[in-house]
């Protein structure tokens, strides 16, 4: 058991080591709605907005992660991305990164 637990833990620290967490696509569904009022998803209807919005669905998995902590540590400069991203946990950042990148 105790073998066990060591192996876990580490493994875990591997996977946090490389930045690499298994996201929860159907929390992400839930989490990112939020978002879907600017950014356009297939299925949804956009009307707002006025300016230019990155599509989301379907990008990249790892490439949201990134762009999302990066505007989380002002890495990425843009208010409105800072505001909606400074409330966002590493756990929710995965799991809408893994929905959004499950959406065709
Ligand atoms: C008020 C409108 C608005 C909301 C709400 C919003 N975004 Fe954005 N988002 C934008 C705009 C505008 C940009 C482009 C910013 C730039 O030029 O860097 C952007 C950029 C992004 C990018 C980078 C896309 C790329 O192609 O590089 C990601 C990822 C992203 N948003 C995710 C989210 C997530 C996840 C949420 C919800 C938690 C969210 N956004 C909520 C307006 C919004």
């Amino acid at each position: 058991m105790r073998k066990l637990l060591i192996t876990f833990a580490f493994s875990a620290g591997l996977l946090a080591a490389n930045g690499v967490q298994a996201g929860d696509a159907a929390a992400g569904r839930v989490k990112a709605e939020t978002c879907l009022g600017c950014h356009g998803v297939a299925g949804y209807v956009n009307t707002y907005p006025t300016y230019h919005v990155p599509k989301l669905g379907g990008q990249h998995e790892a490439y949201l992660v990134a762009a999302l902590k990066a505007y989380k540590e002002k890495q990425r400069s843009h208010e409105t991305m800072h505001a909606n991203a400074s409330a966002l946990s590493d756990d929710d950042i995965a799991d809408i990164a893994a929905y959004l990148s499950s959406v065709k």
